[in-house]
Order: structure tokens, then C-alpha cells, then sequence
């Protein structure tokens, strides 16, 4: 310890634990150490957490009515105090569970010091942060939720728009925008769906465990967990208190939704690029350069792009956090916190972010149209023409690539050759052959359930419509 930063020796220990120490803690690593700085945003779960606790020591006899109501009381005047901005938080008090603490004795005296009866400030945390993670997992469902319907109306509305579908990048068939809509809809129908798996290992009390070993007094942790909202109580209490993998599993689920928002993003990007010229984003979602003056970017779906890289990150700080730790609690998951609060303050703005833009994205439906129609986009349809009239497939392909390589050659698309230059490579080639070669008749005939048909889509949107209005996950719909 450099003497800069240290302090150690000095003064008299003073803290809540301190009865067996002898020094002050060194003033470097009173900081180290703290973790109010970060923390103090679990205030209200920890009051909420107390609260029942101290209701259930109550009901069981541990502490009197009159010591649960001037508990209780104190609390909640301690979180109007907090959000009303006048508590004054402590680094020396270490983290939220000990300022909260430490402000309910100065201001009910010494029953205050009753509240951490049959509780530890392991099982403590770990309550705060389920109940923390458990309430975000609801408004991070919301805006998952908002997004999709924000697709579904999009759908609708470009339900005929045609555009080319990709593989590869390279034009490969035609499909409708309203298609393509959905495709970004079913991916968060399954992000839904995997918040709401996340939710049900969240739910589960940990009050009760204490420091590792669970308590000597009569507590009723179904109580607990009852008043708090949980499911149910966690079954060991070495595991409830260091189990963070509801915390690894809501940053899986929140790098899938980045990963699916940053591919989106990918798409509006390039759409928006003078190449593709396929949408515009309305001035409000974009911003200039100071240098080029004609630029207009599209620098919301960049950054949401970008911050995909800090959800990812902080998924594997989890995990390599956790790994290695010996039961049962440890110092190391002081450092959960920051990660948690982070992805899921990206994962929130994000989301909102797309679902605010989703709805200003102008089609341009002719440069979609034009785009559809080129570079033989139409050419399994041929094939499957040929198949119509009695053609193996292989045979179909093989005859329809010749049609397309005379086409290339001559800078026509097929629809643009004659007949009987068509006819010269299958007499089975008649003149209803250009209802099949059109973009509009090529996404019309992939009307099955999932196709890219406008009536399909229709159909599909009105389903997905239904899904969200029954708050299900709708990707198996
Ligand atoms: N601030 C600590 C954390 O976030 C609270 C639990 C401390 N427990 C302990 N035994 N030191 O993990």
C-alpha cells in the first residue's frame, strides 16, 4: 500500500462489523472495497427487502409489533428521504445494505440494529438483485414487446411492397418488405420468450440462507418470500446464496436481443446507403457530418450496432466471474452489479430506440420494386413452371440457367425475352409463362403458412397480433 493512498493504523475502527478488529480499515481499501458508489440504485429493494423481513420476524415472534412498525416506518421515511434527495450516501458505510441500515439506527435507535436478526448481508444482496433483475426483466419484456407490434403494424402496412430477398448479399427471390418485417418480429418473439423463461429462475427467494448456513431462529421463509413476490424459496442455502446464473442467463438472452438488433441495424444501414436507396429515416433519428455537408447517416442504427460489443462483454465478465468460485459467497460477486445495471440500461435504451424508429422508416417502395425485378430474381419461378408442366426439377434448373445465361448476355432480364426466344429452350413454354416471371406473381404464389404472399403476411401479422395481445411469446404462433 503506497503511503499516498493508504491510512492504515489510524483512528479507531468504527464499523458495523468491526468488534473484532483492533485498526481502521487502510482508506485506499475502504474504497477499494465499497460498492455504494454503484449500489445505492438497489435501495429500493433492499428497503422492500427488510420490510419483510422484518414482517416476517414479526409474525414468528422474533420481533415485537412495536418494533416491526418503527422498523417499517423508518424505512419507508429512509427511501422518501433517498428519493427526495437528501439521504447522504457513505463510502466508510460501504455498500446500500449498510447506509440503509446504519440510517435506520441513527434514526430509531438501537431497535434499528434488530433488523439484521436471522439475515446476512449475503442473502440480503442476493434478494436485492433478484428483485432488481425481476422487475427489469417486466419493462425490458415491454419494450420487446412494443418493438415487435411496431414491426407487426410496419408488416401491414408494406404488406405488397416488393423488394429482393438475399443470400449471400447477392439478389436471390423476390419477397415483400412486410416479410422481411416479420422475420426481425420472430426473432424477438423468441427474445420474449426467453426473458420470460429467465423471469421463473429469477423468482425464487434467497431471504432466509444468511451468511451460508441459514439461521438459528425460527423464521418462515415462505413468508418472506411470499411478501416480496417470489415463486418460491431457493432449496439450499449455500446455493441461494451464491447462485448468479439468473444474472448470466438475462445477459445471454440480452446478447441474443443485441445480436438480433444489431442485424436489423445492419440492414437499415445498408438500405439507407445511396447503393441501395431502398428506405429513408426521417432527419430526427439521424445526424450530419461537420465536414461533408450533403451527409445524412444513419447513426442510430450504428450505435445500437456498436453497444452490442458491451452486452457480449459483459455476459462473458459474468461468466468468468462465477467460474472457479468456491461455495459459498465471495467477495468477487460485488463485481455482478455493474455489469447487471449496464446491459440492461443498453438493453433498455436500445430497445427503445429501434421501437421509436421502427415506425418513421419510409419505404421506397419503386427503387424496391425495380431492385426486386432485376438480375433474373425471378428464375426458380421458371424452374417451377417447368416443373408445372411435367419437368423433373433438376431438369427445370438446368434448362432455366440456359435461359438465364442468354438473357445476362443480351442485358435483358427474363421477362424482357420474347417468346420464342424462350420457347427455344423448352417447347413446354407458353405465353402464360409471364404471369410467373413478374415479381408481384412470384411472391404472390408463396402463399403457404410462413411465405412471403401480401395475403400471407396478412395473415401471419394478424396472428402475431393476437399473441402479443394475449401477452404469450408469440414465436411458436
Ligand atoms: N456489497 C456486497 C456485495 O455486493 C454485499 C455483500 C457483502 N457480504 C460480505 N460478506 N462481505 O456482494
Amino acid at each position: 500500500m503506497s503511503e499516498k493512498q493508504g491510512d492504515a493504523g489510524s483512528g479507531k475502527p468504527d464499523k458495523l462489523w468491526s468488534g473484532r478488529f483492533s485498526e481502521a480499515t487502510d482508506s485506499f481499501i475502504e474504497r477499494f472495497t465499497a460498492s455504494v458508489e454503484f449500489d445505492a440504485r438497489l435501495y429500493r429493494q433492499d428497503i422492500a427487502g427488510s420490510i419483510a423481513h422484518a414482517a416476517m420476524l414479526g409474525e414468528v415472534g422474533v420481533l415485537s409489533e412495536d418494533e416491526v412498525r418503527q422498523i417499517t416506518e423508518g424505512l419507508e421515511a429512509i427511501q422518501a428521504e433517498i428519493e427526495g434527495g437528501d439521504f447522504a450516501w457513505s463510502v466508510e458505510l460501504e455498500d446500500v445494505h449498510m447506509n440503509i441500515e446504519a440510517a435506520l439506527t441513527g434514526r430509531i435507535g438501537d431497535i434499528g440494529k434488530k433488523l439484521h436478526t436471522g439475515r446476512s448481508r449475503n442473502d440480503q444482496v442476493a434478494t436485492d438483485l433478484r428483485l432488481y433483475v425481476r422487475e427489469e426483466i417486466d419493462a425490458l419484456r415491454d419494450l420487446t414487446r412494443r418493438l415487435q407490434s411496431a414491426l407487426v403494424d410496419l408488416a401491414e402496412r408494406e404488406a405488397e411492397t416488393i423488394m429482393p430477398g438475399f443470400t449471400h448479399l447477392q439478389s436471390a427471390q423476390p419477397v415483400t418488405f412486410g416479410h422481411h418485417m416479420l422475420a426481425w418480429h420472430e426473432m424477438l418473439a423468441r427474445d420474449d420468450g426467453r426473458l420470460e423463461d429467465c423471469r421463473r429462475r429469477v423468482n425464487r427467494s434467497p431471504l432466509g440462507a444468511a451468511a451460508l448456513a441459514g439461521t438459528s431462529f425460527p423464521i418462515n421463509r415462505a413468508r418472506s418470500a411470499e411478501l416480496l413476490g417470489f415463486e418460491a424459496v431457493a432449496g439450499n442455502s449455500l446455493d441461494a446464496v451464491s447462485d448468479r446464473d439468473f444474472a448470466i442467463e438475462l445477459a445471454a438472452a440480452g446478447s441474443l436481443i443485441m445480436m438480433h438488433l444489431s442485424r436489423m441495424a445492419e440492414e437499415l444501414v445498408l438500405w439507407m446507403s445511396a447503393q441501395f436507396g431502398f428506405i429513408s429515416l426521417p432527419d430526427r433519428f439521424c445526424t450530419g457530418s461537420s465536414i461533408m455537408p450533403q451527409k445524412k447517416n444513419p447513426d442510430v442504427p450504428e450505435l445500437v450496432r456498436g453497444k452490442s460489443g458491451r452486452v457480449y462483454g459483459h455476459l462473458l465478465s459474468l461468466l468468468t466471474l462465477m467460474k472457479s468460485q468456491p461455495l459459498a459467497y465471495n467477495k468477487d460477486n460485488q463485481e455482478d452489479k455493474e455489469p447487471v445495471f449496464d446491459l440492461i440500461d443498453t438493453l433498455k435504451d436500445c430497445l427503445f430506440a429501434f421501437a421509436e424508429l421502427v415506425p418513421a422508416i419510409e419505404c421506397k417502395r419503386e427503387v424496391m420494386r425495380e431492385a426486386a425485378a432485376r438480375d433474373c430474381a425471378t428464375a426458380t419461378d421458371l424452374a417451377d413452371y417447368l416443373v408445372g408442366k411435367g419437368v423433373a426439377f433438376r431438369d427445370a434448373h438446368e434448362v432455366t440457367g440456359k435461359a438465364v445465361a442468354h438473357a445476362i448476355a443480351r442485358g435483358k432480364e427474363l421477362h424482357e425475352l420474347e417468346l420464342d426466344e424462350l420457347t427455344g429452350f423448352s417447347s413446354l413454354i407458353e405465353a402464360d409463362v409471364y404471369e410467373v416471371l413478374t415479381v408481384a406473381g412470384s411472391v404472390a404464389a408463396r402463399n403457404h403458412y410462413g411465405g412471403t404472399a401480401p395475403a400471407e403476411v396478412r395473415r401471419a401479422a394478424a396472428r402475431a397480433r393476437q399473441a402479443l395481445a394475449a401477452g404469450k411469446p408469440n414465436s411458436m404462433a
